[in-house]
């Protein structure tokens, strides 16, 4: 899960090829690196850290030249170095790699044994050296990538550059994402589509095992067999302002603030008010398929894991089909059931996470339907399932996932409620009540934020603990998860997510007074049980932060905190509260100085399995 990038045409591409990794930072940020050809020789710059550093270099002894490369690193292989940095460079040959070769070993001990040196310690390099070993008069650039790729077992997603051929870059793919840009006289390779779209609009998303050489005049695509294939182009049209800032600190605080709007172009012209419905074209499961569904199981990781969860109370709540969540990173080491009666969703933001794109094709491997849920159009997983419901989000660059989660929230609760109208479970009368009420939402939301200031004065109290626990019952429970999740992941404080109920049976012992207790009790017909649960806490001297939607004398009397939020419909509070949440794992974060956007350790997108 690295970003690369590759230009040729008539531009000094340095400046170039860092705005595309610039953008392409959030698929990871260990080190970074560019080779560029000035026509007669390949510079390479290279450096450990963040691409700030990178550019400082660059700035301060700029390689110039009309083709290039560029890398962005997640480290998988070898030490986040600059000696592990890519580029790497073997004899001629120059490439960028994002994937991971899953047989390095072997061939890497293959390669010595045949007198090859090696001077990294990535399972990248031994790419560079099969391409190396396959580069014949005989054999062109692209026939020479072609034969390397086809010993390496893995993903890749690579872009080669070679010193005898400055007028050509070789681009291939399989299980990693790569899109051309199409410009006048220019080509782009990059791994997502914001690292070349300030360039062009026209693309193409490769599929698996295509080979194609860009030249300043065009590309010719073939695949791995050396066939002729063709390739459609795609005019991108969203906005690319949405990629950036606007004038907040972070680009998650941006993506928090976003969330009503978001939202709302998520639900746009998906509920008919007149009708009572929900009208999704995009669903092609037919009343027969669902009236005869034996499961559904949902498929996902991190956040959009919990989403899941989320989405299995709704669906099973609202439609009555029984529901199960699976962590894309453990579905496949089972030996799972399902069949041509199985309705397999896969949900993920990226599109891109390896877990969950091989588990969905186990599913469908086993007779399943697939259904994805996603925010990247064309991405790897939309386009190995049978139907997509696109969240519109739009770009999250944040690591801490927000805006994608609360739009995936909104699609199951679409989803179960567009499932009613086959399984006529609830009554029409019911069905447009919640509808009313989930256009409620993003309204909500702009309630719920205005407590920014209230959970900066909660967080300054406690952003000095080293531990958190969040507790919920029932739908709450998988909000707990998620905040505590958001939490660790940007602020490095230690956080668990438990049902309330469990507190008992375990937990509990860890109840002391420098610990805070996140409780989320919104006046559902749970309440008064989680209410008991925190009054637990309390009674042993816990600290208690209490998240609900009505002051409640019990309430303020044991929690040392309480953030109120909007009432609205029991299934869909944990929308409300996971914003607040997420303002809370925020201002933490915030207060502690830590690198909110670019969260040590991880990377956005995570296409390594
Ligand atoms: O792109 P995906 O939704 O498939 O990503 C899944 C997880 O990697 C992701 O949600 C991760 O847990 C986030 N960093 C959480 O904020």
């Amino acid at each position: 899960m690295c970003g690369i990038v590759g230009y040729i045409g008539t531009q000094d591409c340095g400046p170039i090829l860092l705005n595309g990794l610039r953008r392409l930072e959030y698929r990871g940020y260990d080190s970074a690196g560019i080779a560029i050809h000035n026509g007669a020789s390949i510079q390479r710059l290279r450096a450990e850290g963040k691409l700030d550093r990178l550019q400082e270099r660059f700035y301060s002894t700029p390689i110039k030249g009309t083709t290039g490369i560029g890398h962005t690193r997640w480290a998988t292989h070898g030490k986040p170095t600059e000696r592990n940095a890519h580029p790497h460079q073997v004899g001629d040959i120059v490439i960028v790699h994002n994937g991971i070769v899953e047989n390095y070993m072997e061939l890497r001990q293959k390669l010595i044994s045949q007198g090859h040196t090696f001077s990294s310690d990535t399972d990248t390099e031994t790419i560079a050296h099969l391409i190396v070993q396959a580069r014949t008069e005989e054999n062109s650039l692209q026939e020479a990538v072609a034969e390397a790729v086809k010993q390496v077992r893995g993903s890749y997603a690579l872009v080669v550059m070679e010193l005898s051929n400055p007028d050509e870059l070789v681009a291939t793919r399989h299980a990693s994402p790569l899109v051309l840009g199409i410009g006048e006289n220019e080509m782009f390779a990059a791994s997502d589509v914001p690292a070349i779209m300030s360039h062009t609009r026209n693309v193409v998303f490769l599929e698996d095992h295509d080979i194609v050489t860009l030249s300043r005049d065009g590309v010719i695509y073939k695949n791995i067999l050396g066939e002729t294939v063709e390739r459609k182009i795609k005019r991108i049209l969203w906005d690319p302002v949405s990629a950036e800032k606007q004038g907040y600190r972070h680009f998650m605080l941006k993506e928090i603030h976003e969330q009503p709007a978001k939202i709302v172009d998520t639900l746009r012209g998906r509920i008919s008010l007149e009708a009572g419905k929900v009208v999704f074209s995009e669903v092609k499961l037919t009343s027969e398929f669902i009236k005869n569904i034996d499961r559904i199981v949902i498929i996902a990781c991190g956040t959009s894991y919990h989403a899941g969860l989320i989405g299995r109370y709704a669906i099973e709540e609202l439609a009555r089909i029984p529901v199960s969540v699976e962590l894309g990173s453990e579905f496949r080491y089972r030996k799972p059931i399902m069949g041509s009666r199985t309705l397999a969703i896969a949900v993920s933001q990226s599109g891109e996470t390896a877990d969950t794109l091989a588990s969905i094709l186990e599913a469908k491997r086993l007779g399943a339907k697939t259904l994805a849920i996603c925010n990247v159009m064309e991405s790897s997983i939309p386009r190995a399932c049978d139907a997509t419901i696109y969240t519109h989000a739009g770009p999250e660059i944040g690591v801490a996932s927000t805006k994608a989660f609360t739009t995936q929230l909104s699609v199951f609760y679409l989803f179960s409620l567009w499932l009613t109208q086959i399984t006529e479970t609830i009554s029409f009368s019911r069905r447009l009540e919640l509808l009313q009420e989930l256009r409620r939402v993003p309204g909500l939301i702009e309630t719920a934020l205005e407590a920014e200031s209230s959970i900066y004065e909660i967080a300054r109290k406690y952003a000095h603990a080293t531990s958190f626990l969040f507790l919920g019952r029932g739908i709450e429970f998988p909000a707990a998860l998620e905040g505590a999740l958001k939490l660790k992941e940007i602020s490095y404080i230690h956080a668990e997510g438990y049902p309330a109920g469990e507190l008992k049976h375990g937990p509990i012992a860890l109840v002391d007074e420098h610990t805070p207790v996140v409780c989320l009790l919104p006046r559902d017909r749970n309440f008064e049980k989680t209410l008991s649960n925190m009054q637990e806490v309390h009674a042993r001297g816990g600290i208690i932060i209490a998240l609900t939607s009505k002051t409640d004398e019990h309430v303020r009397e044991s929690a040392n905190d309480v953030l109120l939020l909007p009432e609205l419909e029991d299934i869909f509070m944990p929308i409300l509260i996971s914003v607040q949440l997420q303002l809370l794992a925020y201002a933490v974060a915030d207060i502690k100085g830590t690198d909110i956007d670019q969260p040590r350790n991880l990377a956005k997108s995570v296409t390594v399995e």
